[in-house]
């Protein structure tokens, strides 16, 4: 049973913060015992090391059109469909129901993820939102799971995306708003993914995030996806594990190519920057 009382651990900003530090980190391998919760996206498990550790923040950061919600919604759909776990999609982007048909127009069956698959989007969430000062996002949040208080756990959590709950959700200071989100995520036993925005270099991140990018230092995990140029007139999709805490994988950039309703990666054919 998710526990829904949030309130009090999320709003120990430093006690919270104290837990983060101390979180005890491996640096390779996987550790005994832990559960991995596969993508299911063929050959990126492996790349992975197994999968993602049950309970990461992961962030899955990208330009736009880079496929990053098909990609997050993909890990839900076949873990609730092959494994029947229960998974939360907040769109904050998109309605429900222009982001169904999306998925349904690339392949994915809907309908045979009902009652496992479950997504929300801001309509839904703002009419069970009330105005808090002290923390908006934490009550904005917390009615979203309370409202699926039913499925009794929530394996699987996205949030599409940071950049609209930080709006949305009125953060007033964004180093510690966001150093809560993270504490709160980790608090729900879940595993997460909260897709974001990224610069188009990584060399660019300090000029373009005025704080440089918190949220990339707070994630458990970082997948990255970018558009690469291989030729004058070709461009390829290209995925990369940046980091993944507890995992012992590979860091490389992969084609990631997304056929027949199924993502899967490959080897990525080296070309010009
Ligand atoms: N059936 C399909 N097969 C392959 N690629 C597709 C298919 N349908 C859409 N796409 C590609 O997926 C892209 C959109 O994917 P998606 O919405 O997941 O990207 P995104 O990174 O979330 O974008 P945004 O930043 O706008 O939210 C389209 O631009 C298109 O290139
Ligand atoms: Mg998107």
């Amino acid at each position: 049973m998710i526990s829904l009382l949030l309130s009090l651990k999320s709003r120990r900003s430093v006690k919270g913060m104290r837990a983060v530090k101390e979180r005890p980190k491996v640096a390779r391998g996987r550790v005994e015992g832990e559960e991995m919760i596969r993508t299911y996206v063929e050959g990126f498990d492996e790349i992975l090391g197994g999968g993602i550790p049950r309970g990461h923040v992961v962030l899955v950061s990208g330009l736009p059109g880079t496929m990053k919600t098909s990609l997050v919604y993909s890990f839900l759909y076949h873990n609730s469909l092959k494994e029947g776990r229960n998974s939360l999609y907040m769109t904050l982007e998109q309605g429900r129901k222009s982001l169904e048909h999306q998925m349904a127009r690339m392949g994915f069956r809907v309908k045979d993820v009902a009652g496992k698959l479950h997504v929300l989007d801001v309509a839904t969430l703002q009419k069970r939102t009330q105005e808090d000062e002290d923390a908006p996002w934490i009550e904005f949040l917390q009615r979203a799971i309370e409202f699926r208080k039913e499925l009794g756990v929530v394996d699987l959590i996205a949030i599409d995306s940071l950049e609209a709950l930080e709006v949305l959700a009125s953060f007033q200071d964004r180093r510690r708003d966001l150093f809560r989100l993270f504490d709160w995520f980790r608090g729900q036993e879940a595993t997460s993914f909260l897709i974001t925005e990224a610069p188009p270099e990584p060399s660019l991140s300090v000029l373009l995030h005025a704080h440089g990018n918190e949220a990339d230092y707070l994630a458990d995990g970082i997948v990255h996806l970018k558009m690469h140029q291989v030729s004058d007139v070709d461009i390829q999709r290209r995925i990369r594990a940046v980091k993944m805490r507890a995992a012992h994988h590979k860091t490389g950039f992969y084609a990631l190519v997304f056929e027949d309703g199924a993502f899967s990666v490959t080897q990525a054919m080296s070309g010009p920057l």
